[in-house]
């Protein structure tokens, strides 16, 4: 190795390092440290370090030329007791094996033949807030993008036989979000003690998640014919119920897998889409008017969903400041160099998009929202790898053209309805949990758009 120095980094104070801080305000405290350290950093959390790796050149490093000196970082064992094995976790011939597999449901081609259903079932979701405009009682925002993806999702991935089970599996989902226990690592949990009521309430919570998904399953060889659901590219076409049987927790993970990964960071990313229409006028007013020429009153389809350009650049440009995956993070598999750093074995390496989409070296007047930073002459020279919403590299993100299109196709529904503004008061903070989240929801009035 060319420099068997570690990376410079902060060290913190006494036995905690600077877990704290990072705990306290984890994204604002890796954004401190990437300006004060630069491209690579080691911080001190106490029992043991990590890496944030911010600059697009050593994330590439990481994600493309090093891939196979990583796996997933798999420490957080709760989520792994969520969505198991599926395509997030998996590793080797078993994640290849199923990313493959999933691909061809996941391109353009196959995704734009879905939109008629989906859109149906957002717009009759999206109606609904008909009552709130009568009653000028406002939406909570992310509640209602939650309630919308989670269907949206459900039946994408399970097929009908998620529509009369939406509102119980929502309702475990958010028993097992406010149950999450937190803290895995020893030193971490002198700061907060565990939580024992929680941990069991979480439990009961995935207990009823296993029975509501292993019923669905038990019921599928009834509809699998007439269903849309990736649940039946799963299954042969024969012995469907023998399939079933043998590979109960392997269905049961995968679909899982792509049910979580789809809903709540499309909610999230929707919430904060809305925010910025609503923070910035002439934004609002280019989108309003780009869906009324292109679409009109008209139901969205494919084709005119695709020529939502502005719309497009505006939910890229939300996605910019407000990823919800805010970050993700990585294990070495072996000693290594990054950036001429030595990497070695088992050191988390974290990334950030919320780190990086602020770095001023790569993004002028990185605070701004300008979704003009997404036209194609000023992409021109911009590295890959400094917008990374959807991270990069082989495990990047399946679903980003579902996660696209669904979010167009929700403005678009939206702005053909609606025009929805922060009620007054309403404090608006991000707060990085699983996703990226506004920290008290996102109250919004909803008027009429023809108002
Ligand atoms: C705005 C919405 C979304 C954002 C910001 C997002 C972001 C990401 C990111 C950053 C990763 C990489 C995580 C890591 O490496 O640890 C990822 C992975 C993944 N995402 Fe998304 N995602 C979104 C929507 C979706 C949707 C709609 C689906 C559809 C099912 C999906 C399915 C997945 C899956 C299966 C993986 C794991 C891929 C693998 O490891 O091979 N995501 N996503």
């Amino acid at each position: 190795m060319s420099n068997y120095n570690f990376p410079p980094g902060p060290e913190g104070e006494g036995k905690l390092g600077c877990l704290p801080e990072m705990r306290a305000n984890p994204m604002e405290f890796l954004e401190k440290v990437a300006l004060e350290y630069g491209g690579i950093a080691r911080v001190n959390m106490g029992s043991y370090y990590s890496y944030l790796v911010s600059e697009p050149k050593l994330i590439k490093e990481v994600l493309v030329d090093n891939y196979d000196k990583y796996k997933k970082n798999t420490r957080y064992k709760q989520v792994r007791m969520v969505i198991g094995e599926g395509m997030l976790l998996s590793e080797g011939d078993i994640w290849k094996h199923q990313r493959s597999h999933a691909q061809p449901k996941f391109t353009a081609k196959s995704l734009d033949k879905q939109v008629d259903w989906i859109t149906s079932l957002a717009s009759d979701f999206l109606d609904s807030w008909d009552a709130n405009v009568k009653s000028g009682k406002p939406v909570e925002l992310e509640y209602q993008f939650n309630l919308l993806t989670q269907l949206l999702a459900g039946v994408w991935v399970m097929g009908d036989g998620f529509k009369p089970r939406a509102q119980e599996i929502f309702g475990i989902y958010n028993q097992i979000r406010m149950n999450w226990p937190e803290m895995t690592d020893i030193r971490a949990s002198m700061l907060k003690p565990k939580n024992i009521k929680r941990e069991i309430n979480f439990r009961k919570a995935l207990v009823r998640l296993n029975k509501c998904v292993y019923s669905l399953l038990e019921e599928y060889p009834s509809i699998i014919n007439e269903d849309i659901g990736f649940l039946k590219h799963l299954l042969p076409r024969e012995n469907v119920e023998q399939s079933i049987k043998s590979q109960k927790r392997s269905l049961r993970d995968q679909l899982l897998t792509l049910f979580v990964t789809a809903f709540e960071t499309t909610a999230t990313s929707l919430c904060w889409t809305m925010y910025v229409i609503d923070k910035y006028p002439d934004v609002q007013k280019r989108i309003y008017e780009e869906v009324s020429r292109v679409i009109g009153e008209d139901t969205p389809t494919a084709e005119t969903l695709n020529k939502l350009n502005y719309t497009e650049k505006v939910i890229k440009e939300s996605l910019r400041l407000y990823s919800s995956v805010h970050s993700f993070s990585r294990v070495a598999l072996e000693d290594h160099e990054i950036g001429g750093y030595r990497v070695p074995k088992d050191m988390t390496v974290i990334i950030s998009s919320y780190v990086t989409h602020r770095l001023p070296q790569y993004w002028d007047n990185p605070y701004k929202f300008d979704p003009s930073r997404f036209d194609k002459d000023r992409m021109v020279g911009r590295s890959r790898f400094s917008y990374i919403p959807f991270a990069a590299g082989h495990r990047n993100c399946i679903g980003s053209y579902m996660a696209l299109m669904q979010s167009k196709l929700v403005v678009a529904l939206i702005a053909q309805r609606y025009t929805l503004s922060l009620s007054e008061g309403h404090k608006v903070e991000k707060h990085a949990a699983t996703t990226m989240r506004p920290k008290f929801g996102m109250k919004m009035d909803v008027r009429s758009a023809a108002a």
